[in-house]
C-alpha cells in the first residue's frame, strides 16, 4: 500500500524513540521509502546504525555528514517527500515546530517540507498537559499539521496517563489510511453534531444526558482524514479534537446548538446530527439559584426546536443529511419512521439494548438503514472503525447525488 512512497520519519530525543525501529520496520514492509532525520537528543536513546540498518539507507542529523563534509539538502528532503511523520514528538520539538525554530536538521527538513506532517507526542503527563504545550499543539494544528492522539497508560516516569506515544502498529494505520483514502472527501463540506446540550433550570444546575461526544469526533476526524473540511458543532463535552480541517463550535444549549446547525447547513454537502439534544428545556430559567424547600419541586418543561427535522425541511439537491437514533424498543421500526419524517437520506441506529453500545463507551454496533430501505447491520467496533463504517455509507451517498 505505501509503495514507493517517500516518507520523511523525524525521531526526537525521547524513551518512546526505542518505538521508532519497529515503526521503520513497518513503513518498510508496508514498501515505503523512509529517510530517518533524527534530532542529536535522539542519539542518546536509540543509535543510528539500528534506525539506518532498518530503513536501508543513512540517518542523517546533521547539516553536513561524510569526510567531505557533504551538505545534506534539507530544501530538497522536504520537497520531494510525500509524509513527514514525526514520531516521537517530544515536548521541546513540538514547541519548535510551533515557533519555526531552526536550530537542527529535523527542523530545518520540517520548516522546507511541502508535503503534510504529522507528529506523534511523547511525553510525561504533566508536560503534556501543560497550558504551554496545550498552546503549542494549537498552534501546530492551526498550521495544518496532523496529530496522532498519544495513548493513556503507564509513562516512563511510572505515572499513569495521557502522553505515552500511539504504537508503532496505529502510527502505521493513519499513514495508510492517510494515502489510501486521504481524497476521497475532498472538497466536500461536512456539518457535524456531537454531545450533550445542557438546558439551564437556574444559573448552577441544568437538565442534560450522558452524551460524551465520543462517537461525534470519531466521525469528524475519519471525514477530515478523507479530505472533507469539517464544522463540528459540540455540546459541552471533554473529548479533544485533533484534525486541522474541523472547525470546533462549542456551544451547550439546544438553542445554540439549533442556531449554529441551521446558519452553517446551506453551505454543506452533508450534514451528520449525532448528538444528544435535549428534548425539553425548562420554560423559564431562574435567575438566582433556586433555595431548597420542605416542599416538592415542579419545574415545567418546554419542547426544544428539532435540528434535524429542521435542516431535513431546508434540505436542497445534492445534499445528504443523516440522522441518529437512539431506541430502547421497536428498533427498526421507530429508526425508519424517522427516516421518513426527518427527510433523511440514511439513519444510524443504537440500541441501548446492545451490550458495549451507547453512551459514554468506547464501542459501539449499529444498523444503518438508508432512504431504499436498504438495511446493513454491524458488528460491535471501536467508535473509530464504526465511524470509518459510516464514513464509507457517506461517501458513497456523495458520490451518488
Ligand atoms: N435531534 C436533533 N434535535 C433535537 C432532537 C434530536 O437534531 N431537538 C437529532 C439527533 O441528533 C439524532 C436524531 O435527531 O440525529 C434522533 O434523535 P432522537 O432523540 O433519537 O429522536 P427524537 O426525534 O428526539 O425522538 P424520541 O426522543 O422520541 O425517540
Amino acid at each position: 500500500m505505501l509503495k514507493g512512497k517517500k516518507i520523511l520519519l523525524g525521531v526526537c530525543g525521547g524513551i518512546a524513540a526505542y518505538k521508532s525501529a519497529y515503526l521503520v520496520r513497518l513503513l518498510v514492509k508496508a514498501g515505503a521509502d523512509v529517510q530517518v532525520v533524527m534530532t542529536p537528543g535522539a542519539h542518546q536513546f536509540i543509535t543510528a546504525l539500528t534506525l539506518s540498518s532498518l530503513s536501508k539507507k543513512p540517518v542523517l542529523t546533521d547539516f553536513s555528514s561524510g569526510t567531505q563534509g557533504e551538505w545534506n539538502n534539507h530544501v530538497k528532503l522536504g520537497m520531494e517527500a510525500d509524509l513527514m511523520v514525526v514520531a516521537p514528538a517530544t515536548a521541546n520539538t513540538l514547541s519548535k515546530m510551533a515557533t519555526g525554530n531552526c536550530d537542527n536538521l529535523l527542523m530545518a527538513v520540517y520548516l522546507s517540507a511541502r508535503c503534510p506532517v504529522m507528529f506523534a507526542p511523547a511525553m510525561d503527563l504533566d508536560m503534556y498537559r501543560h497550558e504551554a504545550t496545550i498552546e503549542n499543539l494549537g498552534k501546530l494544528k492551526g498550521f495544518g499539521n496532523i496529530m496522532i492522539k498519544p495513548g493513556v497508560g503507564e509513562l516512563a516516569s511510572g505515572l499513569e496517563g495521557e502522553g505515552r506515544m500511539a504504537e508503532p502498529e496505529e502510527i502505521l494505520a493513519e499513514i495508510e489510511e492517510y494515502f489510501e483514502v486521504g481524497t476521497s472527501l475532498k472538497g466536500k463540506k461536512i456539518l457535524i453534531s456531537a454531545g450533550p446540550t445542557y438546558e439551564a433550570i437556574d444559573p448552577v444546575r441544568f437538565i442534560g444526558n450522558h452524551s460524551s461526544g465520543k462517537m461525534g469526533v470519531a466521525i469528524a476526524e475519519t471525514a477530515a482524514k478523507r479530505g472533507a473540511e469539517v464544522k463540528l458543532v459540540i455540546g459541552p463535552s471533554s473529548v479533544e479534537t485533533a484534525h486541522p480541517s474541523i472547525e470546533r463550535v462549542n456551544v451547550v444549549s439546544a438553542e445554540e446548538m439549533y442556531v449554529a446547525c441551521t446558519k452553517a447547513f446551506k453551505a454543506m454537502d452533508v450534514a451528520i446530527m449525532t448528538a444528544a439534544v435535549a428534548d425539553y428545556r425548562p420554560t423559564k430559567v431562574a435567575r438566582e439559584k433556586i433555595k431548597k424547600k420542605d416542599v416538592a419541586l415542579h419545574i415545567e418543561l418546554e419542547p426544544t426546536k428539532d435540528i434535524l427535522a429542521e435542516l431535513g425541511k431546508l434540505k436542497k439537491k445534492g445534499q445528504t443529511l443523516v440522522g441518529f437514533a437512539l431506541e430502547t424498543e421497536n428498533e427498526l421500526k421507530n429508526a425508519s419512521g424517522k427516516l421518513k419524517s426527518k427527510n433523511l437520506d440514511f439513519i444510524v441506529l443504537n440500541s441501548l439494548k446492545d451490550k458495549g453500545a451507547g453512551f459514554q463507551r468506547d464501542t459501539n454496533k449499529i444498523t444503518i438503514i438508508d432512504r431504499n430501505n436498504k438495511t446493513t447491520k454491524f458488528e460491535l467496533k471501536s467508535k473509530q472503525e464504526v465511524a470509518k463504517d459510516i464514513i464509507n455509507k457517506v461517501t458513497e451517498a456523495v458520490n451518488n447525488v
